[in-house]
């Protein structure tokens, strides 16, 4: 295992073709589902995840205690829309891995105020006690979830618009960037940082400068995703592409 190190603590970072990183990332889920059958666990969405969803589809562990809390969900799409993060979920993770979906839980977003929709979910997450092991992804900007840069490190489950770029690179799902929402209601950054784990994936060349950053750079709000090295216990998987501006670094570490 690679490792490298910052602001004091370990973030490991493992760098491996999707077939591996989707096995070790399952079984990251699979332990502690073993040890903790009624386990809380965090879903992104987004294409960096997939392997490790495919992965479990395949191994089938008993997952029917587990449950389940999306990090985000846009608002202003009509229920049922193919491109909300609920059918997403339902399409991608729920339907392959044979969960419930009464288990899975998103921001319930079709509520007149949306507001107190963002902070029912909030209570809802810290009423079950927290969530053991969130699951994440990073938007070339350093999102995470849909935490905008600019977003302040204590934000708490809330409405955001989302930034041109992220409406822009998840143009591919819609007919037109027209069509895009605007906005959402996303985990704030404290939030996903209360998470006890946190399970980074990271894949694609276009993220290799912004993986970086987030890791190495400066702990900032100008880089959501560098709240990462805030948190004690993060385990990162990355493909050869996404981790090759970090590569340089690694070899240092392990000298
Ligand atoms: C979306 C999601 C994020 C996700 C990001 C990156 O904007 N809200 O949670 O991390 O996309 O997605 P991908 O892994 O497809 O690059």
């Amino acid at each position: 295992m690679s490792e490298i190190l910052r602001t004091g603590r370990a973030i490991k970072l493992q760098v491996c073709d999707d077939d591996t990183l989707g096995r070790l990332a399952a079984r990251t889920v699979e332990r502690l589902v073993a040890e903790k059958p009624d386990a809380v666990i965090g879903l992104a969405t987004g294409s960096s995840p997939v392997p490790l969803y495919e992965a479990l589809a395949e191994n089938k562990p008993n997952l029917s205690d587990v449950r389940w809390f999306a990090l985000d969900e846009y608002v202003g799409l009509p229920a049922g829309h193919p491109q909300s993060y609920a059918e997403t979920i339902r399409r991608e993770v729920c339907d392959p891995l044979g969960l419930d979906t009464a288990r899975v839980h998103l921001p319930d977003v079709h509520r007149p105020d949306l507001a107190q929709a963002a902070a029912d979910y909030e209570n809802l997450i810290r009423g079950v006690g927290g969530v053991d092991l969130q699951v994440i992804g990073l938007g070339h900007n350093g999102h995470l979830a849909f935490n905008e840069p600019g977003t302040a490190f204590g934000s708490r489950t809330r409405v955001e618009a989302l930034a041109d770029r992220t409406r822009r690179a998840n143009a591919r799902f819609f007919p037109s960037l027209a069509d895009v929402p605007t906005h959402c209601v996303t985990q704030g950054l404290a939030t996903i940082l209360d998470a006890r784990r946190l399970l980074l994936i990271v894949r694609g060349a276009d993220k290799a400068e912004i993986l970086h950053r987030a890791l190495t750079g400066p702990v900032s709000p100008n880089c959501p995703g560098s709240v990462l090295q805030l948190h004690p216990d993060v385990i990162a998987f990355a493909d050869p592409e996404a981790a090759a501006r970090l590569m340089p670094a690694l070899a240092e570490v392990q000298g």
